[in-house]
């Protein structure tokens, strides 16, 4: 029977052991893998883990991930438990508490304190939340790169039409060519009226991972607010945002960390909450408050779940894996005519993000061409580069970086 099934079945009077489906999943896993020292044999069960179609390469994870099982499962689950007692369930101390828990894990997930995270849907939102809830003056400047995602710079620009500031925008190298250059130009373009540095932990165009601890160096003495975009990073690096030394720290929780879709997390340091207040965080950042209303309980829920999963096969092992299979997607691509490889080098400069600019062609035929003839998913990337990017996950493997590598190059060929 299924476990749902089984759960429908229970009387309302019946104790629904908590999260007993999904911890059972990830304790099976977690058994699985301890007896599995095989490196290839260990990734095997990881892979196996996840839902995606036979046949299917998505290597695109930096715009959507796969939820592997155990999420899934329990997602479906806590849908079922919430609706055997909804008030209990949403409003309830034990459903309220289950939600605060999520938020403590998000909390260790980024290494904050809790009452620095709070739940959001998306890094859009976390975004938004951080520009409206600060006050700037006509003539303050916004200092962030022309590589960001929209969803990183639509609320300064909303900012800056309500509020007179201006944004300034750093030209930024295809390849930047050292963590101490990104600073260099950072430092050249903050002048005494910059208010706020926003720049992506990791950015959606190259690849690139920001310097970020480095910059903050710079911009907390001159009290300028350091806001970072980490879509693109929990879940494929280890990240500490004190380490990172930044003020806010907005993340999808869809894209690396593979959970379902519609969750994120939002960072406030605690020294930057008198600057930044969002009005959703007015009364808290609690799960459910007066300033931010009711939610949704299951995705919240298996939101926790997905950081478990994280944990079940270690976050240093998953960092470890996402930068192996993009070593060796760069050597694949290596030899592929018409590839230009943009992502740096260097192993402090990039995580599992490989962006190439395509010489000739159009990237969106290409990609086109990958999805529709050969199954292979990966991204049209910045028009400015003509760039396709591919993503490294732990549900990819070497057969995954053939398959692409192999397509590509034939399309490539004919192009
Ligand atoms: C750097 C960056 N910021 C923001 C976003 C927007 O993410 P979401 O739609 O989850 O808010 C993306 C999406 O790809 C991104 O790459």
């Amino acid at each position: 029977m299924r476990r749902r099934t089984f759960l429908h079945q229970m009387s309302a009077a019946a104790v629904v052991p908590w999260l007993a489906g999904a911890s059972r999943d990830l304790a099976d896993l977690r058994r699985s893998l301890a007896s599995t020292p095989d490196e290839a044999d260990f990734w095997k069960e990881v892979r196996s883990q996840f839902l995606l179609r036979p046949g299917l390469v998505h290597m695109n994870s930096a715009t959507i991930g796969a939820t592997p099982r155990p999420v899934v499962s329990a997602f479906t689950d806590f849908l079922w438990e919430v609706e055997s007692n909804p008030q209990e369930e949403v409003f309830g101390a034990a459903g309220e508490q289950r939600m605060e828990d999520v938020r403590a894990r998000g909390a260790a997930f980024l290494a904050a304190d809790l009452d620095e995270v709070a739940l959001t849907r998306n890094t859009t939102e976390g975004m938004n939340h951080v520009a409206q809830g600060l006050v700037l003056q006509p003539g303050d400047e916004i200092l962030s790169t022309d590589h960001e995602h929209p969803g990183g710079s639509v609320c300064w620009e909303w900012l800056a039409e309500r509020t007179g500031a201006e944004i300034v925008r750093i030209p930024m190298p295809a390849t930047a060519p050292s963590a101490d250059q990104v600073v260099d130009l950072v430092k050249q373009h903050l002048t005494p009226r910059t208010r706020v540095c926003s720049f992506s932990h990791v950015s959606t165009i190259t690849g690139l991972v920001m310097p970020m601890a480095a910059i903050a160096e710079v911009t907390r003495p001159r009290d300028v607010l350091l806001a970072c975009d980490g879509a693109q990073a929990p879940g494929m690096l280890s990240v500490d945002v004190h380490a990172l030394g930044v003020d806010t720290y907005a993340s999808s929780s869809h894209k690396w960390m593979l959970a379902p879709k519609g969750s994120g997390l939002l960072y406030i340091r605690k020294e930057a909450q008198e600057r930044v207040r969002p009005l959703t965080l007015r009364s808290g950042f609690h799960v459910y408050s007066a300033s931010g209303g009711t939610r949704s309980v299951a995705g919240i829920l298996a939101h926790g779940v997905a950081m478990d999963f994280h944990d079940t096969i270690g976050r240093d092992k998953v960092e470890a894996r996402c930068r192996a299979l993009r070593r060796t997607l760069r050597e694949a691509l290596a030899d592929v005519e018409g590839v230009k490889i943009l992502t740096p080098e260097e192993e402090d400069l990039c995580g599992g993000i490989l962006t190439i600019s395509l010489l000739r062609g159009d990237a969106g035929k290409v990609r086109a061409t990958l999805a529709n003839d050969y199954d292979v998913v990966l991204k049209r990337g910045s028009a400015q580069y003509n760039a396709i990017r591919i993503s490294t996950h732990i549900f990819n493997d070497e057969s995954d970086i053939e398959r692409a590598a192999s397509a590509l190059s034939e399309v490539m060929r004919k192009t």
